[in-house]
């Protein structure tokens, strides 16, 4: 868990749009099994100010802004079936907690600021959205299929 007071942006919600926005949200790769959009694309925060970080938007369904995400862990101690699992932990688990902790101005926070969720079971949601509303920073969206 990461202190919103100690980050150094201010996150900005996921863009509910954003699958019907390709061009501001191409499809750039893939991770984990899921797709990745916008990756590489200088983002602002809600102040307008350009994020630290071009990591776009992992997962489709259930997606997460990984500009958003700062590592608050709570979308995977609500999600009933597993879907969410910390990237930098890189074990396949979640949890608020759990996440891997980065120390200011090091070398780990020049690049990622906090771990990220991850929606590496993404197929498995039976989209009860409880993620998306206990996330405090609205990094996540969830599109029912
Ligand atoms: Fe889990 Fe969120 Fe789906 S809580 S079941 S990933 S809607
Ligand atoms: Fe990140 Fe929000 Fe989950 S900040 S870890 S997506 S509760
Ligand atoms: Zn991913």
């Amino acid at each position: 868990m990461v202190e919103l007071s100690a980050m150094d942006y201010k996150p900005r919600p996921i863009d509910g749009d954003f699958l019907s926005r390709p061009n501001d949200y191409p499809v750039t790769g893939t991770h984990e099994g899921h797709e990745v959009r916008a990756e590489g694309t200088q983002r602002n925060d809600s102040e307008g100010k350009p994020y630290p970080t071009k990591f776009g938007i992992h997962g489709t369904y259930v997606a997460v802004d990984w500009e958003s995400c700062i590592a608050d862990g709570q979308c995977s101690d609500v999600c009933p079936v597993n879907v969410f699992g910390w990237f930098l932990r890189g074990d396949g688990q979640g949890g608020s907690g759990n996440d891997v902790k980065i120390e200011q101005g090091s070398e780990q926070w020049n690049t990622y600021r906090t771990d990220k969720i991850d929606p590496i079971r993404e197929a498995d949601c039976i989209f009860c959205m409880a993620c998306e509303t206990v996330c405090p920073t609205v990094a996540i969206k969830i599109t029912p299929k």
